[in-house]
């Protein structure tokens, strides 16, 4: 409901009345009048006359009802310790693809490589639930899509010059503004599920991480709306997996990498390994030629840019 007043509000250019947002909704006045109440109190600007209803600014809120179509599939937290968690018990108990938890903070954010990833108030915390039909063989092509698409709007909608380092971390002029985890389960030899989780420096101060992170508000000067960014990722997301991209996702990673034809620093459990960075195979492995000549092939570890 609270979605639907959002909605009639913010499309009309002045005051709505409230037996025209009755009569749309098919519900009471004093249903309406309960939910305009509770939305000003969380700090929506809805002025209310005689005439009607009237919204101004909106908080930067991730409650479901910011998400009108998607909200049966989006679970917000205000605190949580991972939303990788919270999303890894509904995969299990078959929730459809494209749910989305996210939290205002979490307590025991998780990063690659074991490590913690600081989520204090003002990022963006989310996990998304992928349930592509792909052989498990191919799946990390799916975190390398979701990267790219994440990208692209960071691109497009915000101007920043967003490039992606390998394996799936969003850097601008070297800076990390944002970093993926993803968790897969497979049934034989098909996936199960893919839930991604992302970390993006929106309003938040970041944590101080190697390599040093930024923030887009830092970038831009100006507070930036967390939901509208996850409405367009979504939006982005949902189309590019429908068009199922697999055979060509990985040279347009390519194109936005950079990584590639770098000397780098990688990190693995056993490891530690320098060379450049002279390709990724088609299943998102890094392929690394080292000082005297031998090549490695590098599956899974960190990546520092020398
Ligand atoms: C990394 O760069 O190491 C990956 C960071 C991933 C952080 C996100 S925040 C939302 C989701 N929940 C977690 O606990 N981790 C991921």
């Amino acid at each position: 409901m609270k979605s639907r007043i959002l909605a009639l509000l913010r499309d009309s250019d002045g005051v709505v009345s409230g037996s025209a947002i009755c009569a749309r909704l098919g519900t009471s006045r004093v249903a309406v009048w309960k939910h305009i109440q509770k939305l000003q109190e969380m700090g929506y600007a809805i002025e209310s006359g005689p005439k009607g209803y009237r919204i101004g600014s909106s908080p930067d809120r991730l409650h479901p009802w910011e998400f009108p179509g998607r909200e049966d599939r989006m679970v917000y937290l205000p605190e949580t310790p991972s939303t990788m968690d919270v999303a890894k018990d509904l995969a299990r108990r078959d929730c459809p693809a494209f749910t989305v938890v996210v939290a205002g903070r979490q307590t025991r954010g998780r990063g690659r490589m074991r490590r913690v990833w600081g989520s204090e108030e003002g990022g963006l915390y989310f996990t998304v639930v992928l349930r592509p039909h792909l052989p498990v063989l191919w799946s990390s092509r799916v975190n390398f899509l979701v990267s790219l698409t994440l990208a692209g709007v960071l691109r497009e909608g915000y101007d920043v010059d967003a490039g992606l380092k390998w394996p799936n971390d969003i850097l601008v002029q070297g800076r990390k503004l944002c970093g993926l985890l993803s968790e897969m389960e497979s049934e034989g030899d098909q996936v199960r599920f893919i839930n991604v989780g992302i970390g993006l420096n929106v309003n938040n101060r970041p944590p101080a991480v190697e390599p040093p992170a930024v923030s887009l508000q830092e970038l831009l000067g100006r507070p930036v709306s967390r939901r509208d960014i996850l409405t367009r990722f979504l939006d982005e997301l949902e189309q590019a997996m429908h068009t199922e991209p697999w055979d060509t996702v990985m040279a347009g990673w390519k194109a936005r990498s950079v990584t590639l034809n770098r000397p780098v620093r990688i990190v693995t459990a056993r490891d530690d390994l320098s060379g450049t960075a002279v390709d990724v195979d088609e299943n998102g492995a890094l392929l690394l030629k080292q000082a005297d000549g031998t090549m490695a092939t590098v599956v899974y570890g960190d990546c520092f840019l020398a």
